[in-house]
């Protein structure tokens, strides 16, 4: 089976190409490190969980967290989605780059009285509620401004852990959401309050999820909560299972869209409710590699290390959660197998291990931390000074979460689509990292 996990990053003759473009010239062209984005990959994914989910017309609203590039959340909204914003700066993109009248639902536990009237005053689709104080602030400021604030409230569904502890939003004891034991208590206390109306439920269940089971029970939960505030009165019409889906960020490991659709219609037919999904991962995860120079190698107390331009503060998720992100050479001295080899060992499929010249090293980065680095002991062909690196599914979570720690610019991002390449992004310079200081001293 070929590996299908960034279908539009593909070697042609010992050169890896995005889309019909040959990775190296866009290396040439616009530096290192460079976020490349496949345009192709970012529509597809979309297209895949808009025709798992067909059935339900779901109201798709692309999570802007994951990648807020004016460019990407444009071509989101172009093709049909709306948006899920968690602060006034992601709504602010969504505002700037979606079409007229896009649906933007707004989540977050620490929403400030300016976010909560910023979006009251730009057309907010629904607020995700997530403690009854914001329920109550959100009621206060919608009547002071004389408008009713759509709302659904989201649900802890208190499921098992699922995924990294970090990133794992049903548990017990995480921050987000109405606890399942009261939040039918909290919908009661503004039952005829003028300020909100409760019109949905919403749950986001953590991210990355492989599995969809979780999906089942946490709509199911929902289903049983949904028939409880409606008998309060409360005319409920959505069901938001917020984003999660996982990817493949090794070769085959996540579900296909359809599997989540499976877990989700049933219980959502029997709500009659709207669906809404805020998938990001899943549909910018795999559109991108973050593209890197080697600097140096270097042999140093039993470990070979690859030193290479891109680090902690490009993409910080190895670093902060232990992720997997495949690295390959740009440009291979063999050729790469068609089939990358996993050797029956899900945790190391990458295609080098067994070619000629492999060894485990190190891909690390300039910044002055031993935690930064983007791969541990990782088989790869021996690289020299110059070369060029690929770091895989580096699309989701990667620039949006990118700093300027060590006083680095931030990288460069580019759109591929077909032969053409656009800069979406670009690289900051020392003016723009001094340019909120005053140098008061001088
Ligand atoms: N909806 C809500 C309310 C969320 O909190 C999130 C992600 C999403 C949707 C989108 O989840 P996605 O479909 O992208 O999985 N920085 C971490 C991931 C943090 C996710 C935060 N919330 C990482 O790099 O893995």
């Amino acid at each position: 089976m070929p590996d299908r996990t960034m279908d539009q990053f593909q070697y042609r003759d010992r050169t890896l190409f995005c889309e019909d473009v040959p990775v190296t010239e866009l290396a040439k062209r616009y530096g290192t490190p460079l976020y490349v984005y496949s345009q192709a990959a970012l529509l597809e994914k979309l297209n895949e969980v808009q025709t798992a989910f067909a059935a339900a017309k779901p109201i798709v609203c692309y999570s802007v967290k994951a990648n807020g590039n004016l460019s990407i959340a444009r071509l989101m909204g172009q093709h049909g989605a709306g948006f899920d914003v968690t602060s006034e700066g992601e709504f602010r993109r969504a505002l700037a780059a979606g079409p007229a009248g896009a649906k933007v639902v707004f989540a977050g536990v620490g929403k400030t009285d300016a976010e909560i009237e910023f979006a009251l005053r730009n057309g907010v689709f629904l607020f995700d509620v997530e403690s009854e104080q914001e329920l109550h602030t959100i009621a206060t400021i919608a009547h002071k401004i004389g408008v009713t604030a759509p709302v659904a409230l989201r649900v802890n569904p208190d499921l098992p852990p699922k995924t990294h502890v970090k990133t794992d939003t049903s548990v017990k004891g995480v921050k987000f959401g109405l606890d399942i034991e009261t939040i039918v208590d909290v919908a009661k206390t503004v039952v005829n309050n003028p300020g909100v109306a409760i019109v949905g439920l919403h749950m986001h269940l953590g991210s990355p999820i492989l599995k969809a089971d979780p999906y089942r029970m946490g709509a199911e939960k929902g289903l049983n909560l949904i028939k409880q505030f409606r008998a309060q009165g409360h005319d409920i019409r959505y069901l938001n299972m917020g984003g999660g889906f996982g990817i493949n960020y090794r070769k085959d490991e996540a579900k296909p869209a359809s599997a989540f659709a499976e877990a989700i219609l049933p219980a959502l037919k029997e709500s009659g409710c709207q669906l809404i999904l805020e998938p990001g991962r899943f549909i910018v995860g795999n559109s991108a590699i973050l593209l890197s120079r080697v600097l140096f190698t270097k042999s140093t107390g039993g470990k070979h290390y690859v030193i290479q331009d891109a680090a902690m503060n490009d993409l910080i998720r190895p670093t902060l959660y232990g992720s997997f992100h495949r690295i390959w050479p740009v440009t291979p001295a063999a050729n790469v197998p068609e089939t990358p080899d996993v050797n029956g060992d899900p945790d190391d499929p990458h295609p080098f291990r067994d070619m000629p010249n492999c060894f485990k090293q190190d891909v690390v980065g300039p910044v002055c931390e031993s935690g930064d680095y983007l791969a541990k002991d990782r088989p790869l062909p021996g690289v020299t000074r110059g070369d060029l690196l690929a770091v895989f599914s580096a699309g989701a979570y990667g620039m949006t979460m990118a700093s300027n720690y060590n006083s680095r610019p931030r990288a460069a991002e580019v759109l591929v689509t077909g032969r053409t390449h656009r800069l979406i992004r670009r690289r900051e310079t020392f003016a723009d990292l001094v340019a909120c200081e005053q140098d008061c001293l001088s």
